[in-house]
């Protein structure tokens, strides 16, 4: 094997209810089935990642706000789940973090800095993926700041692109003020309606108009999705061959091909 290198991808859209934590603990099991060593970071204080993993945010006495407003080290922090990967856990005292983080020099930089602070440490992971919260704010710049691509999901409605501009428009401030290395992976459509041409339509405008890779395959929407975050594991656990599970095996290879290269 070649020598290990840490991928970060931060899995961002400001817009709510678009898959985003659904992706990074799905895409992550896939990973983790592929044998890599994965690492989640839920950077949303309503700690849906640390929810769906099986961990309940109540009774965690260290979590990832710790980690960027405390100074405490990020492997105190993480936790081993169920489904293969390692956790650096959210709580709802994160709200508050993003507030202290405001006035501190060097904020957009903290991620950046846990992630060297865990190659220090010799914590040798092939992915980081980062769940990001549903705005624009400190975490998700933090988050664009410490990754080398963000992969964007785009649930494939009629008025999904309005909020797409003002991504990139962040992802190029990043990329001017504190990460020029940030690469727009590409749009991974979900909640995907293959049924009807609509969906389709609409994704091929959103990425000709902003000149976006489209990622392979889309991830279809179906009801098993809704039942894995109460039983504590991906649906890649709960419902090993549905073609939901199937897709994100795929998009995981892909994205571990390109990682590769
Ligand atoms: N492919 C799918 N098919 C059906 N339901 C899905 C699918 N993917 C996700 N969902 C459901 O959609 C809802 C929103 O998903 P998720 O929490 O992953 O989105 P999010 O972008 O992280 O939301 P937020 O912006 O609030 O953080 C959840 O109830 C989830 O179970
Ligand atoms: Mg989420």
């Amino acid at each position: 094997m070649t020598q290990r290198r840490t991928t970060v991808l931060a899995i961002a859209n400001q817009k709510g209810g678009v898959a985003k934590t659904t992706t990074v603990a799905s895409i992550g099991a896939a990973l983790a089935e592929l044998g890599h060593r994965v690492l989640l970071v839920d950077l949303d204080p309503q700690a849906c990642l640390t929810f769906s993993l099986g961990i309940d945010p109540e009774d965690l006495e260290l979590s990832v706000h710790h980690v960027l407003t405390k100074g405490l080290a990020p492997t105190e922090a993480i936790i081993t789940t169920e489904d293969g990967v390692d956790l650096l856990p959210a709580t709802i005292e994160l709200a508050r973090a993003e507030a202290d983080l405001l006035t501190r020099t060097g904020r957009e930089h903290v991620l950046r800095t846990v992630v060297e602070d865990l190659a220090e440490q010799g914590e040798d992971y092939d992915w980081i993926l980062l769940d990001c919260p549903p705005s624009l704010g400190v975490l998700t710049v933090a988050a664009l700041t410490a990754a080398e691509g963000v992969l964007i999901p785009l649930q494939c409605e009629t008025l999904s692109h309005r909020g797409v501009g003002q991504l990139l428009d962040t992802v190029h401030d990043v990329r001017r003020f504190t990460n020029r290395g940030l690469a727009v992976w590409g749009v991974l459509p979900t909640l995907f309606d293959g049924r009807t041409n609509h969906a389709r339509a609409v994704l091929d405008n959103i990425s000709e108009t902003y000149e976006l890779e489209v990622i392979e395959p889309p991830i279809p929407k179906t009801i098993k999705f809704a039942e894995a975050p109460a039983a504590g594991r991906s649906i890649l656990a709960t419902s090993r061959s549905s073609k939901g599970a199937r897709a994100y095996r795929e998009v995981a290879a892909n994205l571990s091909a390109r990682a590769a290269s």
